[in-house]
């Protein structure tokens, strides 16, 4: 891409100088304990966080965690974040209370030379996530005021026109960090000459959510295979009884309209897991897919379906992977993410698997991850590259 990179950056030299890194460090947290249940976002800024501090920046790291609104919430704060990335460098990580106020200027003030900051949560300011191009302004200019350089790591974020991802390299010098080059050479594969057989598996709850995807995915591929909540909506718009399954009924009409318009490029289930409730322990059964019983909801793909989606992964020599195919999280429903997940990394393909979801679900099942050429951390973003919209933060560093 025609984007500078944090090599250029490198060899202007950065001892010294104050370097501001947009991460996303948007992990996901126990509702109960609070603690970090997947460190994969974490893990992934380590190799541009560990160039910086090598070459003796003071590296400012900013982030957003959930979503508060534009107001400081405990909740969301990214104190323990700054706890786990200092376990993982090595190195004590230096936690500022504030984003823009006395803490964070106190904080960037005192780094000394390889020493690390990490600023309080950026949506905890209005001007972050604000549709008002001053107030981001405004707000961008406060956190300019911490970096000699920018640079953006934050593949997650990229499809945000937030302040610190759109406003702030307006600002300054700016290149992409090491994760949002690798992430941007791996999806730009996917758009451009995939090897073939390309196929893709959709899964998660809504069909509304991957409509856009949908429609831009289905002329390129070979195979789009789906599973997941949404599947019910697909298998109502062939006529099917889905029972208390998820359904977006204003989808139907939709969903039968790509069915037909596909030229049989989309696989459905044939079989899928129901259940009395959702619940890891309601009473539960595998059914035909045009069966579900009335009073039963359908919380994983079937056994018949995962080898009929793992035939097809077996031929693909592209893969792409957005969405869980079930309920992974209640063990009686994760056989079918598990399953698919296996069949992706048997194939004898470039395997990409995107988002924060599908993410999770291979390293909560104990897959190894090393079985897929890419993770992506980026789910939103990932999709909305692939439907080819450009995105604020790839665009602002163009410029
Ligand atoms: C994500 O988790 O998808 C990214 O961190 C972006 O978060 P957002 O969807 O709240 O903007
Ligand atoms: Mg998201």
């Amino acid at each position: 891409m025609s984007i500078r990179n944090l090599d250029d950056l490198l060899a202007e030299g950065v001892s010294g100088r104050r370097v501001l890194v947009r991460a996303d460090l948007n992990v996901p947290l126990d509702k109960q304990t609070g603690e970090i249940t997947d460190d994969g976002r974490i893990r992934a800024v380590l190799p541009t966080l560990g160039a910086l501090v090598s070459a003796g920046a003071k590296v400012v790291v900013c982030s957003h965690l959930g979503r508060p609104k534009g107001a400081p919430d405990p909740q969301f704060s990214l104190r323990p974040v700054a706890g786990r990335l200092g376990e993982l460098l090595d190195a004590p990580v230096h936690f500022a209370e504030d984003t823009v106020g006395d803490s964070a200027r106190s904080t960037v003030d005192a780094l000394a030379d390889g020493q690390v900051a990490l600023l309080e949560n950026l949506r905890f300011n209005k001007g972050e996530t604000s549709k008002d191009d001053a107030e981001r302004g405004a707000f961008a200019d406060q956190l300019a005021a911490f970096g000699d350089a920018y640079v953006d790591d934050a593949f997650g974020a990229v499809h945000r026109k937030h302040a610190s991802v759109y406003d702030v390299p307006a600002r300054l010098p700016h290149v992409a960090g090491r994760l949002v080059l690798r992430e941007v050479e791996v999806l730009s594969k996917l758009t451009g000459r995939p090897e073939r057989p390309y196929v893709v598996v959709l899964g998660g709850s809504k069909v509304s959510d991957k409509l856009a995807v949908i429609e831009a995915l289905l002329p390129t591929v070979d195979r789009l295979l789906i599973g997941g909540g949404m599947c019910f909506t697909f298998l109502k718009a062939q006529g099917h009884e889905v029972g208390t399954s998820l359904l977006e009924e204003e989808m139907v009409e939709t969903c039968r309209n790509l069915l037909e318009r596909s030229g049989g490029k989309i696989m459905l289930p044939v079989d899928v897991v129901a259940a009395d409730a959702f619940s890891p322990d309601a009473a539960h059964d595998t059914v035909r897919a045009d069966g579900i019983p009335s009073h039963r909801l359908g919380l994983d793909i079937g056994p018949e379906t995962v080898a009929g989606f793992a035939a097809a992964l077996s031929q693909a020599k592209t893969i792409f992977w957005n969405g869980p195919m079930g309920v992974f999280e209640m063990a009686p429903f994760a056989a079918g993410t598990r399953g698919l997940a296996e069949a992706i990394t048997k194939a004898d393909a470039f395997s990409v698997v995107g988002g924060g979801d599908s993410a999770a679900a291979v390293r909560s099942l104990g897959l190894d991850e090393s079985g897929f050429d890419h993770i992506s951390t980026g789910g939103g973003a990932s999709l909305e590259y692939l439907e080819g919209k450009t995105l604020p933060g790839i665009a602002a560093l163009e410029k």
